[in-house]
């Protein structure tokens, strides 16, 4: 399979890894980025993981000409439309930013993709368009209702998808609705590299391991969960990038035009205090930790039906918890300040 890509938000952390995958298939990949997210040292990492250098486009995915141009220069036949924030409590004080990132961005690129006749198109969507599970596992048929601007973002791009496709049945688009990519590459060179605290649990159970910060707060142990802490879909983020490339060969192979929504996730659920148990195990640190109240919006417990995924894909995340550890664990100690200060 060969052919090139156009990746938007290529430098961020799913995107490079993305990159990755992409590159080693036999793909030509370039990056559009604006770097508001992400550290272009990022794609200088992929470049040496691959061997090949990739084109890189500094603009914005609300900028009509970067995209027609970005289209034109990449001669891409598909997009991996990864561009957009991505931070749940941000969204909730932000709402108009991430409408704008997420929702108009996602608008001109299809608007510049339809004028360049480029119409595969695979979207980084996000299972925070369930809102609070009603069943579990969850499956691609759960009822959508986001409780925050981030997951209605997410639900708007892929209500607009649907509409293009009903307009014009040739496009192949594929929406990705992730659960909870977490770990790095094995290689220790492109990881997490969240902009100040983080707001997730892996990076910042491996920025306590470092000794960037004292203790983890556990934001609640009182939830209906084994051992009352949120149980999550956690994905190691080279299957999740894989999952990619499956979706992308899948809709580049079919004969006929989708339009399908198809989670990303592992189908096993972890707790908070599972992830603390496997990151001291797979890093040889303590992550002292303290229970503190609930944060406002979580769900006690949320994972996948990985089905529709495997049936349609032939896609299955293939590591562990363990495994996800230890690939976070060598890219925060590699480097402790993530790109940052990075040769
Ligand atoms: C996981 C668990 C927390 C931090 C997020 C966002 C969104 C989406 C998936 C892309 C929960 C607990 C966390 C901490 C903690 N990504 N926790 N202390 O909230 O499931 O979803 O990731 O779409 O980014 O929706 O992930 O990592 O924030 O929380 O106790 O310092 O860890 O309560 O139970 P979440 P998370």
């Amino acid at each position: 399979m060969s052919g090139s890509v156009l990746v938007t938000g290529g430098a961020g952390y799913i995107g490079t890894h993305i990159c990755v995958a992409l590159i080693e298939a036999g793909f030509t990949v370039s990056v559009l980025d604006n770097y508001y997210n992400s550290n272009p040292v990022s794609l200088d990492r992929v470049a040496h993981i691959t061997g090949q250098s990739l084109a890189r486009i500094q603009g914005d995915v609300r900028d009509h000409k970067t995209l027609s141009d970005a289209l034109q220069q990449s001669g891409a036949t598909a997009v991996i439309h990864c561009a957009g924030l991505k931070a749940v409590s941000e969204s909730v004080q932000e709402p108009l930013h991430y409408y704008d990132h997420n929702v108009v961005g996602t608008l001109r690129l299809l608007e510049a993709m339809a004028q360049c006749q480029v119409k595969t198109l695979i979207f980084s969507s996000s299972a925070t368009v369930y809102g609070n599970p009603q069943f579990l596992p969850l499956t691609e048929e759960h009822p959508l209702a986001p409780t925050n601007p981030y997951g209605h973002s997410k639900l708007m791009v892929e209500k607009m998808l649907r509409d293009v496709f009903t307009a014009d049945p040739s496009w192949r688009i594929g929406m990705l609705r992730y659960f909870n990519p977490v770990g790095a590459h094995p290689s220790g060179l492109i990881g997490e590299d969240p902009q100040g605290l983080p707001n997730n649990l892996l990076p910042f159970v491996a920025q306590v391991a470092i000794g960037r910060h004292p203790v983890l707060n556990i934001w609640g142990d009182d939830y209906d969960t084994p051992d009352g802490t949120g149980v999550r879909d956690y994905v190691h983020v080279t299957d999740l990038a894989k999952g990619h490339l499956c979706a992308l060969q899948q809709l580049a192979a079919s004969k006929t035009g989708h339009c399908t929504a198809i989670n990303l996730g592992t189908g096993t659920g972890y707790s908070v205090l599972d992830v603390v148990r496997a990151f001291e195990q797979a890093s040889g640190q303590s992550v002292p930790y303290r229970i503190m109240p609930r944060r406002p919006g979580d769900v006690a417990t949320c994972f996948a039906s990985p089905q529709l995924a495997q049936q349609l894909l032939g896609w299955q995340a293939q590591q562990d918890l363990l495994a996800m550890c230890t690939d976070a664990w060598r890219w925060q100690s590699d480097n402790p300040q993530g790109y940052t200060n990075a040769l």
